[in-house]
């Protein structure tokens, strides 16, 4: 685990600020995955989510994603950070239910205020031909 720490700071994909750290992977495909998030003082986790959603800004990222455990409390705080819940999935050792939170960096940013509701979203979004909703915004078929 620490290897794989070094390996993230080594890349630029660690923060660690005064009383929290963030550690993540930009994909190849443009996706932000944090693999850890914690915060020892209130506002650092928000500080933190906002440092990574400007690296993501500022290299073309299109989404930042999450796998919470379903059973722990800051799944909530993902929902009032502007995550959707995207999917749900299990481990494959213990079963554990995982919850996936996706945010849309374009959306972020434009501000953009979704019109389908959250299950169309999600729906759409699974579509192999439609990972991204952009040609759904812009009215656009997919291709
Ligand atoms: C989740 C975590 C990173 C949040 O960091 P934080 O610094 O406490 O969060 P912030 O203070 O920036 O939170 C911003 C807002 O979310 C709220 N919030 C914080 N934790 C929350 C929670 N568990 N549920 C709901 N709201 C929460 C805050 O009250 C604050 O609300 P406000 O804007 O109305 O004042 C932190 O609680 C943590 O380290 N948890 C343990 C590790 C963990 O579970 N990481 C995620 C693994 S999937």
């Amino acid at each position: 685990m620490l290897l794989a720490m070094r390996e993230a700071a080594d890349k630029g994909w660690l923060f660690i600020v005064d009383g929290g750290l963030c550690e993540f992977r930009l994909r190849l495909d443009k996706q932000i995955t944090i693999y850890t998030i914690v915060s020892a003082k209130p506002g650092v986790g928000s500080q933190l989510l906002e440092r990574l959603f400007e690296y993501g800004c500022e290299h073309e990222a299109t989404f930042v994603q999450a796998k919470c455990p379903a059973d722990l409390p800051s799944n909530a705080w993902y929902e009032k950070k502007g995550f959707d819940l995207f999917d749900v999935e299990h481990t494959k050792r213990s079963g554990r239910k995982l919850n996936v939170w996706r945010l849309s960096l374009a959306e972020r940013q434009s501000g953009w205020s979704p019109s389908l509701n959250e299950m169309d979203r999600r729906r759409l979004s699974k579509r192999p031909e439609s990972r991204s909703f952009s040609h759904v915004l812009a009215g656009e078929s997919p291709v």
